[in-house]
């Protein structure tokens, strides 16, 4: 229902009678209504979930990003999809794991990706997709990945793939992008450290693409530990209303979103100068105004001018009707971000980047 960009789908409400059934939690015994999920079992039993990052974490609801999952007489599924059955044995899942699709070679990269590194005849970058999302983009592009689950696999396998495809594509740069791949903290970095062992090369590049919502200070630096040498960090707005209409979040949730995506740009940037850092905004004249852009731009080169700042030109996509901007808007914005100082401006465009 959730993927679905018709919107041709709708819950309909299940009024049979419900017995009570028992199941386990850590040891202890509990209750709740049959044919429901795990998650809302447990949340029927007391049990809270968090839309941050704070203990039992549900941001995806999607059975994507595997946060929620906790292990089921025996095997790691996640809560938000999976039914609870009477005398079920429950526990923190004992493993990470992450649905993840992709492992194809692209040419241009992501916000994370220098733009002089950007090909249109050749690949330069391998990239896997995290299923799962915590943002409802209606614009969404990836809608796929970011809505749906699928089969899940661990850091360890998604980075023996991404390794044999770097070797098959004979590039440099591997990727995590989704969906949200910040989502799972200890698949991602478990992924990133074996990336790491089993690409020992000077030349190797590990690329994490991400809105940036979840991330705290320690969370970057397990990141840089692990290996993450490049950084696209898409800051949606400036504005907390402007967030709200671009990525379907809300209240204090998105606040908290908006204000961890600035916070991540100026902290990879004044404390990481050896990891490359890119910035990616969005414009499109029915989500965001230039003035925005401008003070946006402002707030960027206050952090610094040189930093790699990509505007992506947004495009009907996904549940959002509206028209791309054309080739000379995107001009015009490009033109407002360099008159605050940024010295490397890209603009995405229908025919290609405009680079500095
Ligand atoms: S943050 Fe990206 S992947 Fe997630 S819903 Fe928005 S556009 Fe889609
Ligand atoms: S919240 Fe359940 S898989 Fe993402």
């Amino acid at each position: 229902m959730l993927a679905c960009s018709g919107e041709a789908i709708e819950m309909v409400e299940d009024k049979r009678q419900r017995n009570t059934i028992k199941f386990e939690f850590n040891n202890r015994v509990l209750e709740a209504p049959e044919r429901i999920t795990i998650k809302k079992a447990l949340e029927y039993a007391g049990i809270r979930f968090s839309e941050l990052p704070d203990g039992l974490y549900s941001p995806c609801n999607a059975g994507g990003c595997y946060c929620c999952a906790v292990s089921a007489d025996g095997e790691v599924v996640p809560s938000c999809i999976t039914e609870i059955k009477d005398g079920m044995k429950l526990s923190p899942a004992s493993k990470p794991l992450r649905v993840v699709t992709g492992f194809v070679p692209h040419m241009v990269g992501g916000v994370g990706t220098p733009y002089y590194l950007k090909s249109y005849s050749s690949y330069i970058e391998v990239a896997c997709f995290t299923h799962g999302c915590n943002f409802r983009c209606p614009q969404c592009q990836n809608n796929v990945m970011a809505f749906t689950g699928g089969m899940a696999i661990s850091p360890e396998t998604a980075a023996e793939v991404l390794t044999s495809v770097r070797s098959m594509y004979k590039v440099n740069r591997m990727a995590f992008s989704g969906g949200e791949c910040t989502l799972n903290r200890q698949w991602l970095t478990g992924a990133i450290r074996h990336l790491k062992e089993l690409n020992k090369d000077k030349k190797a590049r590990i690329h994490v693409d991400t809105n940036a919502s979840i991330f705290t200070k320690d969370y970057l630096e397990e990141l840089v530990l692990a290996g993450m040498t490049d950084i696209g960090i898409d800051i949606k707005s400036l504005h907390l209303d402007t967030f709200e209409k671009i990525t379907g979040t809300d209240g204090k949730t998105a606040k908290t979103y908006l204000e961890n995506e600035w916070f991540s740009a100026r902290y990879m940037i004044e404390n990481h100068p050896e990891v490359f850092t890119g910035i990616g905004i969005p414009y499109n004249k029915a989500l965001i105004s230039k003035e925005e852009i401008y003070d946006m731009g402002l707030r960027i080169a206050d952090i610094s001018k040189d930093v790699q700042v990509c505007v992506l030109d947004y495009r009907r996509a996904f549940r959002r009707e509206m028209a791309a901007p054309d080739i000379q808007e995107m001009k015009e914005v490009k033109e407002i971000l360099n008159s605050t100082g940024l010295k490397t401006v890209i603009a995405q465009t229908m025919k290609g980047n405009i680079v500095p």
